[in-house]
């Protein structure tokens, strides 16, 4: 064992994860975040079966089980028509234990803060800004940081896992360029009551149409779903605000005007960008922090989640004894590549095939689409089984098991 310590910064769900997971294997970690609780806006709410394995890992499934739900059916739909251009059903399987789980990403983060709870080598401090960072020294890395009432105070560690979102402070005072370029439409997501249900929707419909593309997604069983659309640039919030029920009367199924109760509203600006590297010196960059991609088809989070576990496997190894330092940087280089060469392209296309100009004939000209109609029920378990997103990061330890006691010093984390 080699006593090591580390320090997260952000309280988002990739940070509370890599956070449980240091603590779960007996590391001392200390999580900061600038805001005095958990946010609550509406982000991500849909999850692959590849990251609902990695909460299962950590502990947290039934609970996520217990307030979210499965996502059973999703399909591609004629926002004109209404009719559906492609269809796949996810019924659960025997073969296949993991489902796509629908659960907003602040109740998950909260699931995951009860379970912190029970580690004693945990530490959540919210209300704790970072604002400086140094790692001069080598052996330790050093944060700057400022409570509430504005007074500074230094926190160090062995290691520092920076998961501070998409505007990362950390990622700035590194010195990390945030390669990519942001989208000209803009994002507006709600969360909205109507009967979907009456209408035979399915829990995820994709509406395509070149000016009313969005994702219409249930929340929940009270008729709650997430309504998120593009819409023009530049237009204000009030001119979004107005424009909202033309955009719901457009895209909802039955009588005009849709009988729908608005719950939440928020404008987002759609990114692909990702970070020049995900490593310097002591500090390792994960979710939003390192990559940002648009939410249609649930990339975001689900590649957070997988970066927390493998940031955590690798540090674990170095705390067990079994990889070496450089088992930070294979982190970096595998989980920059999977988002370069796999998330950040399928996102896009997912974007992209949403305002298609012609809804009719595009389940026969686009290969997805294509291929999800064809597919066998075999093929259909195989996509869903998909896990190249996922690395197992033990495949790079680089030394032989180690016993326990061999420790080497410590660095606690002091402040
Ligand atoms: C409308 C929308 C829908 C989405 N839907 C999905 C979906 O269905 N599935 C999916 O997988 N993804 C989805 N995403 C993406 C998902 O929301 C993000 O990937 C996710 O929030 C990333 O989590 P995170 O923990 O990395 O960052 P965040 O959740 O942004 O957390 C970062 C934390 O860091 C804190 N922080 C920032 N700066 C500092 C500082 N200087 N010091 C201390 N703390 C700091 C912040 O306060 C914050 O709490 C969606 C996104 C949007 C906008
Ligand atoms: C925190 O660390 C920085 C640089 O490492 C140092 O200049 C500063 O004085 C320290 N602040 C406190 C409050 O100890
Ligand atoms: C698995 O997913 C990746 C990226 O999402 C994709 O490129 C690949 O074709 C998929 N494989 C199967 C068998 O569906």
């Amino acid at each position: 064992m080699k006593e090591i310590s580390v320090i997260v910064v952000g309280a988002g769900p990739v940070g509370l994860l890599t956070t449980l997971r240091l603590a779960q294997a007996g590391i001392r970690t200390t999580c900061v975040d600038a805001l005095a609780k958990v946010d609550a806006s509406p982000r991500a709410m849909a999850y692959h079966p590849v990251a609902v394995k990695e909460l299962d890992r950590a502990g947290v499934l039934d609970d996520c089980r217990k307030i979210g739900s499965a996502g059973r059916s999703l399909c591609w739909r004629n926002t004109k028509t209404k009719e559906e251009i492609a269809v796949i059903d996810r019924a659960p399987s025997k073969e296949f234990t993991y489902e796509n789980l629908m659960i907003g990403q602040h109740l998950l983060a909260g699931i995951i803060l009860e379970h912190l709870k029970h580690y004693d080598k945990a530490s959540v401090r919210f209300s704790t800004k970072v604002t400086a960072i140094d790692q001069s020294g080598g052996q330790y890395v050093s944060l700057t940081v400022e409570d509430a009432e504005g007074s500074s105070s230094n926190l160090s560690a062995d290691y520092c896992v920076a998961a501070d979102g998409g505007r990362s402070t950390m990622r700035k005072l590194l010195d990390i360029s945030f390669d990519g370029f942001t989208f000209e439409e803009q994002l507006v997501s709600t969360n909205v009551y109507f009967d979907f249900e009456k209408y035979g929707w399915k829990d995820g419909n994709f509406m395509v149409h070149p000016e009313h593309w969005a994702l219409i997604g249930r929340i929940n069983k009270d008729n709650l779903w997430r309504v998120s659309y593009g819409e023009k640039p530049g237009l204000t919030y009030e001119e979004l605000k107005e424009r909202l029920p033309w955009k719901f009367s457009e895209m909802f199924p039955g009588d005009k005007p849709p009988d729908y109760k608005l719950d939440q509203m928020s404008p987002y600006r759609l990114n692909q960008r990702c970070a020049s590297t995900f490593r310097k010196g002591r500090v390792m960059l994960a979710g939003d922090a390192a990559h940002l991609c648009n939410p249609f088809g649930g990339l975001g989070l689900t590649g957070g989640i997988l970066d927390a576990a493998a940031v955590s496997d690798s540090l674990i190894g170095i705390y067990e004894g079994k990889a070496s330092d450089s088992i930070l940087d294979k982190y970096a280089e595998v989980r920059r590549g999977i988002f370069v060469n796999t998330v950040n392209p399928t996102s896009q296309a997912n974007k992209l095939r949403l305002h298609d100009d012609d809804p009719e004939t595009l389940g026969d000209r686009d290969p997805v689409l294509h291929k999800i109609r064809t597919a066998t029920p075999e093929e259909m378990q195989r996509m869903r089984a998909n896990d190249t997103l996922a690395v197992d990061m033990k495949q790079f330890f680089d030394r032989p098991e180690q016993t326990n006691g061999s420790a080497a010093q410590t660095n606690g984390v002091t402040s």
